[in-house]
């Protein structure tokens, strides 16, 4: 008997055809009906997908690396040359006051030579010309300073035994022309450290006595003011430090 059209059912799963499709659609979703990994041509191309990201990312993780690594390696390149100028810079300053100390040397070893065949002795860091012949207090001194030096002054005990070590009567750069008992060197200085003979300076029986000799050399104390004109031979000094 024909059952009523609501409550015809039809078993479609055992339909033919309809049940070959249906395998195929669960195989595609899967049962729990989720899609699935499509045909293996799709999945090649998804790799390929992949791999190219992969091979971008490693790019452009190379390219960062190797700008980093450039610029370390230009800034200590930079470094490096801004030190090897101020080195360049310090050798030349080096060298410059390097010149400048062996001509200053040169013309000292040309003093030193020029003096010493003119008959100077040296003696801590001067240079001393004896006279030979005798002239005035002042005559002597402008012969010194014709010579590039100006006469003797004393100012330590070796020196004043340098000079006795002549035994001669000297002319020395000490006077007091200018102002009585006022005694001063050639350089304008006042005298402090003094080596006259007992009882000099004394203006000798009244006479103008404002220039001062060796007259006592045989004497520790050897100094003698005397009249500027006298004659007697002289001791000049010039200073040169080496
Ligand atoms: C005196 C000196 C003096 C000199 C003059 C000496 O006998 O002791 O003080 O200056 O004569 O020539
Ligand atoms: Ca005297």
């Amino acid at each position: 008997m024909p059952k009523n059209e609501s409550e015809i059912t039809i078993e479609i799963g055992n339909l033919p055809g309809i049940s070959a499709r249906s395998d195929a659609l669960k195989s595609y979703t899967g049962e729990d009906g989720e899609v699935a990994t499509p045909v293996p041509g799709g999945k090649l191309h998804r790799c390929i997908a992949v791999s190219f990201c992969l091979l971008c990312i490693l790019q452009a993780a190379l390219n960062i690396s190797l700008r980093l690594a450039l610029s370390f390696q230009q800034n200590s390149l930079t470094e490096e040359r801004e030190e090897l100028k101020r080195q360049l810079n310090d050798y030349a300053s080096q060298q410059n006051s390097l010149t400048r100390e062996r001509d200053e040397l040169k013309r000292k070893l040309n003093d030193f030579a020029n003096y010493a065949q003119q008959g100077w002795v040296y003696f801590s860091d001067s240079f001393y010309y004896i006279s030979s012949i005798k002239k005035t207090w002042q005559g002597s001194r402008d012969d010194c300073l014709h010579r590039g030096a100006d006469l003797i002054i004393i100012n330590s005990k070796e020196e004043q035994v340098f000079t006795r070590q002549f035994e001669k009567i000297m002319w020395i750069g000490l006077t007091d022309r200018e102002t009585e008992a006022r005694w001063e060197w050639v350089d304008r200085t006042l005298l402090t450290t003094s080596f006259w003979y007992p009882g000099e300076p004394n203006n000798y029986i009244g006479r103008n006595e404002d220039c001062v000799e060796t007259w006592y050399y045989n004497d520790d104390n050897s100094w003698n003011d005397v009249v500027c004109e006298n004659q007697n031979f002289w001791i000049c000094e010039k200073k040169m430090a080496l």
